[in-house]
């Protein structure tokens, strides 16, 4: 449903007069609202506006939530482990599976990943919130963020890194590749091995019935804010859906319809 205001200019007709000018009376201009109902309807939408609110650049980032961040794992042997937050990585290859971290040059991480090329991606519980706060403001060359918190760790097997006991899940990775861009270092890192707590998987998803850090964000940047507060989203097991693919294939002409799963 979009709304559209018209300007209408009312005419009154003329009234012609022997040896007078033509005159044209007028009413003014008015207002009119049309409501338009789109759906049934071949008006189609010339801006961006008509259909949504813009948002700044920095509010983007609030449609791509939840996300579950990661507690970033690192250690060498001159600096010892560290935890970092973040939220800038993705898969990026599946053979082998890999893993995208930007990571910027400023933080401790780095030198840590420098010295050493292994990290672990934790995927916190939603009892480290603190965690996740503390990881992603402190840094590690000023706080032993680990210690600090009382988080326990597993030994890596096959990287040096330790991985966290009360996170969700783990992911051992070895540096195959990075590349620089601005004060980033974005390192591939392939995946050694994986871990979920114990009934964590509900098949290939992620069960709900655990108490996963779905995070949704913080209000950094508010002007008007004078603290700084971070949302999650509280993901029940009642709140998992399954949408067959099916359904929507068979919408499709049979020769481009999908066969194998
Ligand atoms: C939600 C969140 C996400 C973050 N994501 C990243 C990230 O992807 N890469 C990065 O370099 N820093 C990221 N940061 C900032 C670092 O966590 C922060 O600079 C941290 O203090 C660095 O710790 P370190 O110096 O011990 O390595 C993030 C912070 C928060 C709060």
């Amino acid at each position: 449903m979009i709304t559209l205001t018209v300007h209408i200019y009312l005419l009154s007709i003329p009234t012609v007069q022997e040896g007078e000018p033509l005159v044209f009376g007028h009413l003014g201009w008015r207002d009119t609202v049309l409501i338009v109902d789109l759906e049934g309807s071949s008006m189609v939408p010339s801006d961006a506006s008509e259909v949504f609110d813009e948002i700044t650049e920095m509010d983007s980032t609030a449609l791509f939530k939840p996300k579950v961040v990661s507690l970033v794992v690192t250690n060498s042997e001159s600096g010892g482990p560290n935890i970092m937050t973040a939220s800038w990585f993705m898969l990026a290859g599946y053979d082998p599976f890999r893993y995208l971290l930007s990571v910027s040059q400023r933080t401790y991480t780095y030198e840590l990943i420098e010295e050493n090329p292994e990290f672990v991606l934790a995927a916190p519980s939603g009892e480290m919130i603190d965690a996740l706060s503390l990881a992603g403001t402190v840094s590690g060359r000023d706080v032993d963020k680990i210690d600090h918190l009382g988080l326990e760790t597993v030994p890596g097997k096959d990287v040096d890194v330790p991985l966290l006991a009360n996170a969700i899940g783990n992911v051992e990775c070895s540096v195959m590749d990075s590349f620089e861009f601005e004060n980033c270092t974005y390192y591939f890192g392939s995946v050694e091995n994986a871990y979920v707590t114990s009934g964590g998987l509900d098949g290939r998803i992620l069960s709900l019935e655990e108490d996963i850090l779905a995070y949704m964000g913080s209000n950094w940047g508010d002007a008007d804010a004078d603290e700084k507060y971070r949302y999650h989203a509280d993901l029940e097991p009642d709140d998992l859906r399954r949408f067959p693919d099916s359904k929507v294939h068979e919408t499709l002409p049979e020769e481009v319809r999908e066969t194998d799963e």
